[in-house]
Order: structure tokens, then C-alpha cells, then sequence
């Protein structure tokens, strides 16, 4: 299988469907870290629900859309990037992420998403990509800002999450904002 070196031993591979049972491990690890700031969907209690993330993202990439990749850190499965929305007709994506604890602080996020940004622009041609967060959340609005991307605005109230809406930034960088950027 193919795979993208990042930093520090890790490489960024493409998540399938036949990694369900080690996304299963990874998502116990990983789970009530990341529970508050992913959509719900994503988080998953066991490897049915695990298995069931992997064939939705198999299922949308198939029709060229949505797509899942994961970062293995010294061969274990610490996290990883996607598409959480990609549209040729649009011109537009959406890029998502997430970690473990222990695989935090070592830029692996913001080298692989500089790897789908690279992917979007160049290779399919798109001309905006989108990071969506809870307003609250400073390391992904950090990794936003790592990736040149512009907040554009603040959807209020628009993230539900036990009983409280919180806010939800839209940040985005366009083609020829990357292009000046590199
Ligand atoms: C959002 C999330 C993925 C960000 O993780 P992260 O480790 O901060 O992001 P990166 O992998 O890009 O690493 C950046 C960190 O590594 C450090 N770093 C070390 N070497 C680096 C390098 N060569 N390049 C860039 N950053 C580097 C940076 O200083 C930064 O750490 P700091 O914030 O303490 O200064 C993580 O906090 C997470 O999973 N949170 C829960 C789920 C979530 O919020 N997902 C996003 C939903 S919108």
C-alpha cells in the first residue's frame, strides 16, 4: 500500500474498510478526547461503528467524494485527515481531523492536510477549501491558521453538543491564496 512519509516515524496512508479492527483500537484511545469537537457520527463505541465509518467514507469516495486517510506513528494508527466533503462540480472541499493525545504537538495534522490542500488544488483543480470548528476549539483553529486558511465567519450556535450550542467557525483558503503561499 502507498504511503506518504509526514515527521517523526509517521506516515499518512489511506483508511479503508480491511483497518476496521486497528481503527477500533485507535478510536478507544482516541474517543473522549475527540468526542466534544467531531460530529457525532464519527465517534464510534466498538468495530461494528467502526467498520461502519470506514464503509461510508469507501462508499462517498467511490462517487469522488469524501475521502479518510490515516497517521501511523512508529506503525500505529494515531489519527488521521479526510475530506469530510469534496465536490469537482463545486469547485470546493472541506477538510476535517483528529488525534489521540499522545500523538498531539508534532505537526503531524498540519503536514498531512498541506498534503490534501496540495492534492485538492494541483492535482483535481478545486478553488476553496473549508475547516469547520467549534468556535472553542483553539488547536484546530490553530491548525486552520497553520494551513493559511482565513476565518470568514462565525455560524452561531450551530454546533450541538450535550445540551449547548455552541458556535461554529467557517475559516477557508482559496487556490490562488495557496499558490502565493508556496
Ligand atoms: C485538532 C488537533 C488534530 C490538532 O492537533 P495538533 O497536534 O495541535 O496539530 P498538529 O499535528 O498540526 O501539530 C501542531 C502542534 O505541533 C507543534 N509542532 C511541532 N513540530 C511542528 C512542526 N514541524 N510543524 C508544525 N507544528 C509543529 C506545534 O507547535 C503545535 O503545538 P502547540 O499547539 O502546542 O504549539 C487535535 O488537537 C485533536 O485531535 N483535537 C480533538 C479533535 C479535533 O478537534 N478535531 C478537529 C475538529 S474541527
Amino acid at each position: 500500500m502507498f504511503s506518504l512519509p509526514l515527521r517523526d516515524d509517521a506516515r499518512l496512508a489511506p483508511l479503508e474498510i480491511w483497518h476496521a479492527e486497528e481503527f477500533a483500537v485507535h478510536m478507544a484511545r482516541a474517543r473522549e478526547h475527540i468526542r466534544p469537537w467531531v460530529g457525532a457520527s464519527f465517534v464510534t463505541d466498538d468495530l461494528d461503528g467502526a467498520r461502519a465509518t470506514l464503509a461510508r467514507y469507501a462508499e462517498r469516495q467511490a462517487a469522488d467524494g469524501a475521502r479518510l486517510y490515516g497517521i501511523w506513528l512508529s506503525g500505529e494508527l494515531v489519527g488521521g485527515v479526510m475530506f469530510t466533503d469534496f465536490s469537482v462540480a463545486a469547485g470546493a472541499c472541506e477538510v476535517g481531523c483528529w488525534l489521540e493525545p499522545a500523538a498531539e504537538g508534532r505537526g503531524l495534522v498540519t503536514r498531512a492536510c498541506d498534503a490534501l490542500l496540495d492534492w485538492a488544488f494541483t492535482t483535481r483543480g478545486l478553488h476553496r477549501a473549508e475547516w469547520h470548528c467549534r468556535a472553542d476549539n483553539e488547536r484546530s483553529a490553530a491548525v486552520a491558521k497553520r494551513l493559511g486558511m482565513t476565518l470568514e465567519g462565525v455560524r452561531r450556535e450551530a454546533w450541538p453538543y450535550e445540551g449547548v450550542r455552541y458556535d461554529k467557525q467557517v475559516w477557508a483558503v482559496l487556490a490562488p491564496e495557496r499558490a502565493a503561499a508556496v
